[in-house]
């Protein structure tokens, strides 16, 4: 493990670029390959110096195009790891084809590629192809799909594919799904650093209906350092959850995001999100029985680091200024 070759798929977005920086610090000896489409919310500048000083080899290549992803492939790599994707579910109401484009054909084509070259494969998935969870439900990897979104639903589309390809072809494939993550370079039109950014500007805080869905928040180093845990000794053929046990309704996290700010925001309940998930929750004992304690810092700390995070890089916001940004913010905000 500690000199292997990984191609990291999705690797200039939130959790790849996090990913990629704890690998570079904590496995010196490995080699890097990140190839990322760098659309709306993939930026090269994630990855800090590390293109500039070659610790990191880029390809510009969308998962979704086999013959572009072939020529990545011509390098060996000891792993594939599979972080891109398109997560907003908000986003996902207006556009399902750009997520099932590159949520399930992207998974696809890696698939295929990672048969002919005889590559391990990971995909990183979501606690949201289970469903909404009721008080009592804890889901175990075992559990029915049930995704709401349109979103979940192509994760979960990826999900069956990669088991699919365990039963069909015996592949050397694996599974991770995880709980909401937060952290530094998130792209800002989601719930923390949105709202980070929206208190600085004292703009309303749209809370969709009444604020009181539950989310398990995981910071993303912790889920990356859980993930190195779980690639030295690959788990093939099966699905593991990492998940935070830190759950918070969305109010309770808006509270602190003001406190934290000093912001002077109202909240704004506007229109509910169409079939909003009220709750997930997964049981990571699994993870926890193989790979040892899952280290996570509990959510007070952790907002804490990553609004001075945000507010010590107000750049980042510059990002939802992009046509895309933009267009999406208009359409789903503004016409509440
Ligand atoms: P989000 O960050 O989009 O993650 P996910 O939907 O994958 O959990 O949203 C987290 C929660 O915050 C979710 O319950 C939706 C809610 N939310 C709002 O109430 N208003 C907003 O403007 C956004 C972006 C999210």
């Amino acid at each position: 493990m500690a000199d292997s070759s990984i191609l990291v798929c999705g690797g200039c977005g939130f959790i790849g670029s996090n990913f990629v920086r704890v690998l570079a610090e904590q496995r010196p000896q490995a080699r890097i390959t990140v190839a990322d489409a760098l659309s709306y919310a993939g930026y090269t500048d994630n990855l800090g110096d590390l293109l500039d000083n070659r610790r990191v080899v880029f390809f510009l290549r969308n998962i979704a195009e086999y013959e572009g992803m072939r020529e990545v492939f011509h390098n060996s790599y000891d792993l594939v790891i599979n972080f891109a994707a398109e997560t907003h579910v908000d986003r996902s109401l207006y556009n399902t084809s750009s997520f099932v484009r590159a949520n399930v054909v992207g998974v696809d084509v890696l698939l295929a590629l990672c048969r002919e070259f005889n590559v391990p494969f990971l995909q990183i998935s979501t606690d949201e192809v289970y469903g909404p969870a009721g008080e009592k439900d804890c889901f175990t990897e075992e559990a029915q799909l049930k995704p709401s979104s349109p979103y979940a639903a192509s994760k979960a589309a990826a999900d069956l594919l990669v088991q699919s390809a365990i039963r069909t072809f015996g592949q050397d494939v694996a599974i991770v799904r995880t709980t909401n993550n937060y952290g530094p370079r998130q792209f800002p039109e989601k719930l923390i650093p949105y709202f980070i950014h929206l208190l600085q500007q004292g703009q309303p805080l749209p809370v969709y209906g009444d604020g009181l869905q539950k989310r398990c928040w995981l910071h993303v180093e912790d889920f990356c350092s859980a993930l190195l845990k779980l690639i030295a000794d690959f788990p093939s053929r099966e699905i593991f959850n990492i998940g935070a046990t830190s759950e918070y309704t969305n109010l309770e996290v808006i509270e602190s995001l003001i406190r934290l700010t000093g912001g002077r925001s109202p909240v704004n309940h506007v229109a509910d999100r169409p079939a909003h998930d009220r709750r997930y929750w997964i049981d990571s004992s699994k993870f926890i029985a193989r790979y040892g304690a899952l280290t996570q810092r509990d959510l007070r700390s952790g907002l804490e680091s990553t609004v001075k995070w945000y507010l010590d890089n107000p750049r980042i916001f510059e990002r939802l200024g992009g046509n895309e940004a933009q267009s999406f913010e208009q359409s789903h905000y503004h016409h509440q």
